[in-house]
């Protein structure tokens, strides 16, 4: 029906992950046209944890400050309090996001860049900016209602929502970025592991002033559970401090499933628990809870990209970061592709990469609801309480004696679980490749010394992602991150490392592919005046690192080898698919 249009990369949602796909195709200079049925971005906020990973894939785009403008900062993040209302009984505490005394540093160490709150209706417009600034060419109120595809390429039906007219687009590759409700997915029929709809939420977001009880104790999340009502523990996000809050409740038997805005109301009120402090509810949305990963990220000329692969609930903050990070995986191989640099089966490791994270995350998700219940259960609320029953379980938590001392000391255990959800530094940044984009140096992946699920482990191993370390140029700090990315390949070597140098020029001109190359060593270019970098590096003076433009390391040698133009050219060629 309609008019055709041609382009290489249909990509259908601009949530984000649409809108980051748009951004890095623009960048790396792919024509493509990015589709989305509504007419704006999220016009609620969802998501905002904004973890280390995908702020500095939001640098890598030059976008950093102006997200940093719009969000939350980390340290007014970090403090986590269950409470029986904002006004309430405090119950138990714990600093997280790597905002505690016994975690910053090592956050701090990890990653040139802060984590962030960034609620989605306002990370979205900064993205959707870099993605226009780019001459994305973005389209909304456009839908896309059929999508088939052979050996030759993709022809996607779409309508605009506007005039009702349809149009086809045809492409040689498409992303379905459109979300837990993926069209892409259903009608190409992508095959989901787990489980659908295993429960059901609502989200309200909500004005209300509560500077005077989250100033002092100021998070990205504040649980309440009013003794005696239907609510127990609803996370309740600050959205802007301390004036605007998204709250999540259950839908559960035991609370009817009512969200008329008087029910609402009676539970927002209850929440805050002083019924002097006037609120608006501004939007009232109805969530899924799922734990699904979609079985092949790819199917022919199809990728799957964000919720429409991964579907998990809100639990470690992964939502919209899983999202950005896949898009960043797959933008730099689409332009290779595309641009005649590399082989088709370079698409192939976007699965073998990112499924596994998908997996990762909505196990993780799952397992970290599981893990709040020891602390709900030594608090001991609970449905069907009445008012007096809750207030004397709390009243003998705190009270003196051996069944307080005894339950306390049980608390401080529970509340240590929720680190898995809330200090997940190795969940946030570990990512781990394996695939035919990445080449074995003949090492294994060093041991973990530490839970790999609390604690992020750097390594330069091949498919690792680089790890970051301060490095001084000239009378600037500079990260080892900021050296690499961009959209190329480039060669990290020491102060012996003239002849990779040399080498990264001499493929870079016979394959047309830019790969720069940069020396990092006591008194280089890149100085480690600290040295630390000599200390996490994995390889010697004479040794190099290829580093893929999403940051991951290609491949590394320990030392010089006999002929490297021939060894690199080999290696590029194995990660690439390229003859
Ligand atoms: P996303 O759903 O953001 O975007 C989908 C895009 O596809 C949209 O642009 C849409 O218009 C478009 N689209 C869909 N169908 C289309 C079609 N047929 N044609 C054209 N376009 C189409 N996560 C979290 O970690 N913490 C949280 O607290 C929450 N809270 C939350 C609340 C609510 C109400 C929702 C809906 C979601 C959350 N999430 C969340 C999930 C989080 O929002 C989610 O992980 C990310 O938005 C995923 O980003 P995507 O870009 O993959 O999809």
């Amino acid at each position: 029906a309609g008019d055709v249009v041609r382009t290489d990369v249909l990509v259908v949602g601009a949530g984000p992950a649409g809108l980051t796909a748009a951004a890095f195709l623009a960048e790396y200079g792919v024509d493509a046209i990015t589709v989305t049925k509504y007419p704006s971005t999220a016009p609620t906020p969802r998501a905002h944890i904004t973890n280390q990973r995908t702020v500095e894939v939001l640098r890598d785009l030059g976008i950093e400050d102006r997200v940093r403008e719009i969000a939350m900062p980390a340290d007014l993040m970090g403090t986590n309090v269950w409470a029986t209302s904002f006004a309430g009984v405090e119950l138990a505490r714990m600093m997280t996001w790597g905002e505690g005394l016994d975690r910053r540093s090592e956050y701090a160490a990890a990653s040139p860049c802060d984590m962030c709150n960034a609620p989605q209706n306002v990370l979205e417009p900064v993205i959707l900016a870099a993605a226009r600034e780019r001459k994305a060419d973005i389209r909304f109120n456009t839908e896309l209602i059929d999508i088939k595809q052979d050996d030759e390429g993709v022809r996607a039906t779409l309508r605009r929502r506007d005039d009702g007219t349809e149009y086809t687009v045809e492409a040689r590759y498409v992303i379905g970025a459109d979300g837990g409700n993926s069209t892409v997915a259903r009608v190409l029929d992508f095959a989901m592991e787990g489980e659908a709809g295993i429960g059901s939420a609502f989200t309200v977001w909500i004005e209300a002033d509560l500077t005077r009880f989250a100033k002092h104790r100021p998070g990205a999340l504040f649980w309440v559970s009013p003794p005696g009502t239907n609510v127990l523990w609803s996370p309740w996000t600050t959205i802007v401090p301390h004036t605007e809050w998204m709250a999540l409740f259950l839908m559960h038997d035991l609370l009817p499933a009512d969200t008329s805005d008087e029910a609402v109301a009676e539970i927002v009120r209850a929440g805050i628990g002083d019924p002097d402090v006037e609120f608006k509810i501004k939007h009232i949305g109805q969530w899924q809870v799922n734990h699904v990963v979609a079985e092949r990220y790819r199917k022919g000329r199809v990728f799957l990209a964000g919720d429409a692969a991964h579907r998990h609930p809100p639990s470690n903050g992964l939502g919209s970061n899983t999202s950005i990070q896949d898009s960043y995986n797959l933008a730099w191989k689409l332009a290779l592709v595309l641009r005649g640099d590399a082989g088709e089966e370079l698409l192939d490791s976007y699965h073998d990469e990112r499924k596994p994270v998908g997996r990762q995350v909505i196990d993780r998700a799952i397992k970290s609801l599981a893990q709040l219940q020891p602390l709900s259960e030594t608090i001991g609320l609970a449905y069907g309480q009445t008012p007096e029953q809750g207030w004397a379980i709390i009243d003998e938590l705190f009270a003196p004696g051996e069944a307080g001392a005894a339950r306390r000391a049980k608390l401080l255990d529970a509340v240590q679980l929720v680190n898995y959800q809330l200090n997940a530094h190795g969940v946030e940044l570990g990512q781990r490749y394996t695939s035919t984009a990445v080449a074995d140096d003949g090492t294994p992946f060093p041991e973990y010394t530490r839970d790999p699920e609390l604690h992020y482990h750097p390594t330069t191993h091949p498919g690792a992602h680089l790890p970051h370390v301060r490095l001084q140029h000239g009378t600037e700090y500079v990260s080892t991150l900021d050296l690499v990315g961009h959209g190329r390949f480039t060669v990290l070597t020491g102060v012996d490392g003239a002849a990779w140098t040399e080498a990264a020029a001499a493929v870079s001109r016979e394959t047309g592919l830019t790969i720069e190359a940069r020396t990092i060593g006591m008194r280089a270019e890149y100085d480690d005046v600290l040295g630390e970098w000599t200390r996490i590096r994995e390889f010697d003076d004479d040794g190099c690192l290829l580093v893929r433009p999403d940051r991951h390391v290609a491949w590394r040698s320990r030392n010089s080898v006999d002929d490297p133009v021939e060894t690199l050219r080999g290696v590029l060629a194995s990660v690439l698919g390229t003859p």
